[in-house]
């Protein structure tokens, strides 16, 4: 390559950002998208507010297919209104980060184009409703289960990736899918943690210092339940373990533990083969979920 051009030094050429995204606001845009592009697409659902274990969704589809779609969407239906309020909202930074993770497309609608007034749709799943604690979040899953049905159609994609931090939430969506045959794989992948162990999450912005140094209470006492349920102990007694871990720290709560099986949210009992330890604590006035999920044997 020649140094100087006509006597005058050639400068390198400026950094080129090849990479580019697309954002999609409108709903038809999408549904057009979707039919030419779905059946090479993973697509990546997703409230916005992206961290790390977003990105690693965003990574894991970059890997496996041809193009990768982000939502960014606050879902009405699945938060009290104050909640709905409150989310985050950071769409510049997201598209930001989607792009770095290699995302291809942002789809970030709004909620009056994603359920126009005449919206009606509902979808149940009974027998792990039934099973759901607290109960009374049946609300909270339907509205998840509504927004990942339209998103399905719309982009109409080969896989979606979905995170195990959240597990009824993935169970759900599996047996949504399963029942319905609807043409998506769906592509499990790992909790990401802090070094502390901490699972990364959103709401972790807003704890205080204190809580901050708290937090990881949750996870140490998840491990600890792992541990003593693989060594043979009963699900009472590893429950009792972790909620005396939790209590040695003060500013934890706990709101509720269950160790159940991660397909039925059935307890887990002699024949069980894979056990999940799901725990909702509160850290002041935070609350934070985690869990693990493992063979029995
Ligand atoms: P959101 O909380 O934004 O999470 C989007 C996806 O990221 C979910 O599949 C969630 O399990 C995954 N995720 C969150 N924190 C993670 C972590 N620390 N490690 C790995 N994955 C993580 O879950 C929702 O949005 C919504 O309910 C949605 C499915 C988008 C429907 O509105």
């Amino acid at each position: 390559m020649p140094k100087r051009f006509r006597g005058k030094r050639i400068n390198p050429p400026p950094i080129v950002k090849t990479k580019k995204i697309t954002v999609i606001r409108a709903v038809s845009a999408m549904q057009r998208w979707g039919g030419k592009n779905g059946a090479a697409c993973g697509l990546v659902p997703t409230l916005g507010a992206l961290h790390e274990g977003h990105v690693s969704l965003i990574k894991k589809a970059r890997a496996e297919n041809k193009t990768v779609a982000v939502s960014v969407f606050v879902n009405p239906l699945q938060f009290r209104e104050k909640q709905y309020l409150l989310y985050p909202r950071t769409l510049a930074a997201d598209v930001e980060i989607a792009k770095n993770a290699g995302a291809d497309v942002v789809f970030a609608p709004s909620a009056e184009q994603m359920y126009p007034a005449e919206f009606d749709g509902e979808i149940v799943v009974p027998s792990l409703f039934g099973r759901l604690k607290p109960q009374k979040l049946e609300w909270h899953y339907k509205g998840v289960l509504a927004v990942v049905m339209k998103l399905f159609n719309l982009a109409r994609p080969r896989n979606a990736y979905f995170g195990l931090k959240d597990p009824h939430q993935l169970a759900l969506i599996e047996k949504m899918v399963a029942d319905f045959n609807i043409p998506v794989r769906i592509r499990k992948c790992p909790t990401v943690r802090e070094g502390d162990g901490l699972a990364r999450s959103s709401r972790n912005a807003l704890l205080t210092p204190e809580e901050r140094r708290a937090a990881p209470v949750i996870y140490r006492a998840l491990v600890a339940g792992k541990r003593e349920l693989k060594q043979g102990a009963a699900p009472a007694k590893a429950l009792a373990g972790m909620r005396k871990i939790i209590a040695a720290e003060k500013l934890a709560r706990p709101e509720h533990i269950e160790i159940v099986d991660p397909l039925t949210f059935a307890p887990v009992g002699g024949k069980s083969h894979e056990a999940l330890i799901y725990a909702a604590v509160w850290i002041g006035e935070k609350r934070l979920a985690d869990n693990v999920r493992f063979r029995m044997k």
